[in-house]
């Protein structure tokens, strides 16, 4: 979420395609044949290996798509419980939800946290400001029961957001950060690292399967990994350094011919940023390429954009009718690219924090 993109209301529905809800595929159904089903169940064998899935402590909570730009689901806070609908967000390492004292005009349609009428609240003299790409909030850090489906963490800190700007017109309550603790700028130990830390969830592993055009049937899934949505191995990429969903790109192509990335670069795995974001030289030049607005007619016939990480390649994701790029603000003596849910959108990605690793592969 450090690149933050809000288009809100871009008037591109109409090249939304109605499909009718995918259905994740069985097993069985992707492996007819024998002798498939037994590769898998060796392959599978060798994965619990590699990453133990042990136990069934695996919470898989459901994600709405909002119109590919952002993938909602629903955490509760408080007793009795008040349901908010956030990003998780890999980008960012803080939890916060608006407060209903805050009376901002970007609120006013959104769930705001009523703490006067939650008995576990508890607040703390603790004040937090956080500038995302977009905009700013401010507030004061409290303690309350949240849950993320059947995961509960009591006592939990978060942000109660008490002011903000720029933040008009955005589709969701709050945000869940995924991110390492030291990127917390409210102070507060991430869900997830409590959640490990109280034995909630057995391996410090998420996962996020996205889909596209498809507003239900996206998932996030914590504590392991459920096989359910992708084939094949996953590839997994070190992260450059611990403390940041950050990997190493080889270079980005197109037609064979390398269009950016040139002399590798740092990709940003960041599922609250919507596009795929990168300097804006590069992302204009590859705006001429692809044009900026592809009718939807033609968009499957263009040639795909490859992105390089660890030597293996992973096309762009198709099915729109508009540029996925963007092109960011900051200056940086490495180039950075953050792969957004543009990018996600095709591929199960897994956030091994025991192993600080991302976990690549097609979805289903
Ligand atoms: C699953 O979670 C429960 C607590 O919710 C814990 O007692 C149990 O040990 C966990 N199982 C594994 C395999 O980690
Ligand atoms: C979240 O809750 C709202 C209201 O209860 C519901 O309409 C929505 O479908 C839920 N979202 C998901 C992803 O389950
Ligand atoms: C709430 O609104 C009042 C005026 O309507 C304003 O004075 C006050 O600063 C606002 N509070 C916050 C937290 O924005
Ligand atoms: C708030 O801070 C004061 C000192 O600055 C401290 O005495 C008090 O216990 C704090 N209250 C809470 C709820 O942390
Ligand atoms: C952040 O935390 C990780 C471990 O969780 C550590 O390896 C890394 O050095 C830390 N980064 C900074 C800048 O302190």
């Amino acid at each position: 979420m450090k690149w933050l993109v809000i288009l809100g209301l871009m008037g591109f529905s109409e090249c939304i395609v109605k499909k009718p809800l995918r259905r994740v595929k069985t097993m069985r159904k992707i492996l007819s044949g024998k002798n498939m089903m037994n590769n898998f169940l060796k392959e599978r064998a060798y994965r619990v290996s590699q990453i133990s899935f042990r136990g069934s402590n695996l919470t898989i909570h459901p994600l709405r798509n909002i119109r590919d730009l952002f993938y909602l689901g629903n955490i509760t806070i408080g007793t009795p419980p008040q349901e908010f609908q956030v990003v998780f967000d890999t980008g960012s390492s803080d939890l916060w939800v608006p407060s209903i004292f805050c009376n901002s005009s970007a609120w006013s349609t959104h769930v705001r946290f009523r703490h006067l009428q939650s008995s576990t609240f508890w607040p703390t003299n603790k004040t937090f400001s956080i500038t995302y790409g977009s905009g700013r909030i401010k507030g004061v850090v409290v303690h309350d029961t949240v849950r993320i489906g059947d995961l509960v963490s009591t006592d939990q800190p978060f942000g109660l957001c008490m002011a903000e700007s720029g933040f008009k017109g955005i589709a969701f309550d709050g945000i869940l950060g995924l991110s390492y603790p030291n990127r917390s700028f409210s102070g507060a130990i991430p869900i997830v690292d409590k959640l490990k830390n109280e034995g909630a969830i057995s391996e410090p592993v998420f996962a996020f399967y996205l889909t596209k055009d498809n507003w239900e049937g996206c998932l996030v899934m914590f504590g392991g990994v459920d096989h359910c949505c992708y084939e094949g191995e996953l590839n997994w990429v070190p992260l450059i350094q611990a403390g940041n969903w950050i990997v190493h790109m080889d270079c980005i192509s197109m037609k064979r011919e390398v269009i950016a990335c040139s002399d590798g670069c740092e990709a940003f795995v960041d599922t609250g940023t919507s596009h795929i974001v990168g300097p804006r030289r590069l992302v204009n030049n590859i705006q001429k390429l692809i044009g900026h607005y592809v009718s939807c007619s033609v968009v499957n016939t263009l040639p795909s954009i490859i992105f390089t990480i660890n030597g293996i390649n992973y096309p762009d994701s198709r099915g729109r009718c508009y540029t996925t790029f963007q092109e960011h603000r900051m200056s940086s003596s490495t180039e950075t690219w953050v792969l957004g849910d543009n990018f996600l959108g095709v591929y199960f990605s897994v956030f091994d924090r025991g192993n600080d690793r991302i976990g690549v592969v097609r979805a289903v």
